[in-house]
């Protein structure tokens, strides 16, 4: 089944739990946050006390995006939060098994992401270990840039490697997925599909996820 994750990061913050509601009634089936620091990418976003927020106002599965430095400091906070996937940048984890294991002792589903440059051979060793790899199609910090389509031949290799280690992650892709990207994606071997101004950012909220849903639907 394709999953399809709406970003907050595009939707109207004064009015987040009607936005959720809006998306949820268009199919959405995760609800993708993303956390930044302005270290690790050049914004910042928000903190566990969202992440209590957004718990509140939906029942979707929480899927949470760390963008941060030292991810470590701050696992057990966003676990307490109500994230049921826990994200970390691979290029921000220098202990990244200790990490991984850590996630998931404290009982969330661990993920890992690579930014459009970082090669896919840097997950060999990791890749067994998570729930999912998050594959980064823009440079990560802002909503509502342009797909790098170079990203979709990682997707490929991705499938490659969960094939030759017979493991089971979920392969999620994230950034400029909207109506032109995500049946590439979906073809590539995506399973989890991040959609933040192309849902949050549509005039209609409900129509432009059914849109999405009904497009992973009836091409899977
Ligand atoms: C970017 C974030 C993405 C972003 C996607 O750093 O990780 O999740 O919100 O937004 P769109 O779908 O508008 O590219
Ligand atoms: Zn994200």
């Amino acid at each position: 089944m394709a999953i399809l994750a709406p970003s907050i990061l595009s939707a109207d913050f004064s009015n987040l739990g009607q936005q959720i509601r809006l998306a949820e009634l268009g199919g959405a089936d995760w609800i993708h946050c993303d956390v930044m620091d302005g270290q690790f990418v050049p914004n910042i976003t928000f903190g566990p006390l969202i992440i209590k927020a957004v718990k509140k106002s939906t029942h979707l599965p929480l899927d949470v995006h760390l963008m941060i430095k030292n991810p470590d400091n701050y696992i057990e906070s966003f676990i307490n939060a109500g994230a049921d996937y826990l994200t970390v940048h691979l290029e921000a984890a220098p202990h990244l098994n200790r990490t991984v294991n850590r996630i998931k002792e404290l009982g969330c589903k661990a993920g890992v992401s690579i930014n459009p440059s970082t090669p896919v051979s840097t997950l060999t060793e990791i890749a067994e270990y998570t729930d999912m790899i998050l594959l980064m199609s823009v440079n990560p910090g802002f909503g509502g840039q342009s797909f790098i389509p170079t990203v979709l031949k990682k997707v490929e290799k991705l499938v490659e490697l969960r094939e030759k280690l017979n493991a089971r992650f979920f392969i999620e892709i994230d950034g400029g997925i909207d109506t032109s990207t995500i049946l590439p994606s979906l073809h590539a071997g995506v399973d989890v599909f991040v959609t933040g101004s192309s849902v949050f950012g549509a005039d209609n909220i409900t129509a432009a996820a059914a849109k999405l849903k009904n497009m992973l639907n009836s091409n899977s």
